[in-house]
């Protein structure tokens, strides 16, 4: 297994490039069930999440090919359509459960594997299940897997989520395309791949009003066409490279990137001391000196601090001027970077969903290990700012969910390379 190796005190300078948004790319990719015809997506991120949907979508009989070295997804599900989804697939990524949806609306039946994903808490799909029985899916589970079926196709209906889940929300946004008659989403989940994915929907002929707010509407209609869709850029590859000059020092301009994508982090950044500056191309992100303050972040569903970024967050504050608070409400087992920090040097203390972080002067660099995605690199943007040389073990982690790291870190000024695993 590959490892990254990082030796700290370069200050950064220059800029990076923001991918397409993984998490927008994995729920995009199922909605060319929903249609016989093209879809493409332009802008996709090259990463390994999105081969593992690649791969689960060809299983079940659609043809995906990847163009421009990966920029491009071409997709086509002509059919026929097979509806399970083998555990073998779905066991290495939770976002494998977002064809449950789709093939319900398309085929009025399947059978998706309970997923897998990063060790971030239990994750079960509670809210799923609820939303698409609401539509008239009678679902049970066997041996695994989740069993669905309908009489005579999903029926448009009030769905309350008891929780804004970003993933519940996405499945029924694509079941509900199909259905018949007009499906409300209470409660929605509100983030920004939401919003790219109702706008996919909505070029390919589907009737949605309200993405982005509380309250979806959408209309069934009969039959969805092609379309070609560029994906949002990655608010949370964004909110990691914006901290890279935060924890090192300098100045790095984030090409592609916006405020209104980040805004709660950004404004936690401003709190801890950092610039950042919206300009003609993307977001500068500037430490002038001294030590960022400490500052308390609770993690929300989106517009609040988004949990994907608290790990990278915490880099930055165990070298803060303070005492910080972290509290995760998203996920109940999201600190396990925690304990990597310390062997760092840093302070911190977990108590239930709070992380007290009490700022040292200086880290050291050690071997650690990751263990989630978020958790790898928040681990290197500690290597980057510790005095020393950091080697994370177990990257693989790492290559689901960010693109080149080490290449984009490198041309900004970082001392960072890969070394192969044997
Ligand atoms: C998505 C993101 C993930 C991010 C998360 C929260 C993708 C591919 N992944 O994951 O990076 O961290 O949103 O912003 O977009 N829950 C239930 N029952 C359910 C569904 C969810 O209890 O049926 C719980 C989960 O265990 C978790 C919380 O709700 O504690 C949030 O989950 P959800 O919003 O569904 O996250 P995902 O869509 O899995």
């Amino acid at each position: 297994m590959d490892s990254i190796v990082v030796t700290g005190g370069a200050e950064l300078r220059g800029s990076i490039e923001i991918a397409g948004a993984k998490n927008a790319c994995l729920a995009l990719m199922p909605a060319t069930l929903l249609t016989e015809e093209p879809l493409t997506l332009m802008n996709a991120p090259r990463l390994s999440d999105i081969k593992t949907m690649t791969l689960l979508l060809q299983s079940l009989g659609s043809e995906v090919q990847s163009l421009q070295d990966g920029r491009v997804i071409a997709m086509s599900s002509l059919g026929p359509i097979s509806t399970t989804a083998e555990y073998d697939i779905v066991r290495k990524m939770r976002a494998s459960n977002l064809v449950l949806g789709p093939l319900l609306a398309r085929e009025g039946h399947a059978v998706v594997s309970l997923p897998g994903g990063c060790a971030i808490g239990a994750r079960p799909m509670d809210i799923h299940v609820t939303a698409l029985e609401a539509m008239g899916a009678e679902i049970e589970l066997k041996d695994g897997y989740l069993h669905a079926k309908t009489q005579g196709g999903l029926k448009g209906a009030r769905v309350p989520l008891r929780f804004a889940s970003v993933g519940a929300t996405e499945n029924v946004l694509m079941a509900a395309t199909l259905a018949k008659g007009t499906t409300v989403i209470e409660n929605a989940a509100r983030e920004p791949e939401i919003v790219d994915l109702a706008s996919c929907l909505s070029k390919m002929g589907a009737q949605i009003d309200g993405a982005g707010a509380s309250t979806i509407t959408i209309q069934g209609v009969d039959r969805l066409g092609g379309a070609t869709h560029a994906v949002v850029t990655d608010r949370i590859e964004l909110g990691t490279y914006m901290l890279a000059p935060a924890i090192c020092g300098g100045e790095v301009e984030c090409l592609g990137g916006r405020l209104e994508l980040v805004e709660a982090f950004a404004a936690k950044l401003d709190e801890a001391g950092i610039s950042v500056e919206e300009t003609a191309k993307g977001l500068k992100v500037a430490r002038k000196n001294g030590r960022v303050a400490a500052v308390d972040v609770r993690t929300e569903p989106f517009p609040g601090f988004p949990t994907d970024l608290q790990a990278q967050m915490m880099a930055l504050l165990c070298t803060a001027d303070g005492v910080s608070h972290l509290e995760e409400t998203i996920f109940e087992n999201r600190f396990m970077h925690a304990p990597e920090l310390l062997r760092m040097g840093a302070d911190v203390d977990i108590q239930g969903g709070t992380a007290t972080v009490t700022g040292v002067e200086r880290l050291k660099g050690a071997p650690v290990m990751a263990t989630d995605l978020r958790a790898s690199v928040s681990l290197i943007l500690a290597g980057l700012a510790a005095e020393g040389e950091t080697v994370v073990n177990r990257v693989y982690h790492l290559d689901r969910g960010y693109e080149h790291v080490e290449e984009k870190l490198g041309a900004v000024g970082a001392k960072i390379e890969r070394v192969p695993g044997v």
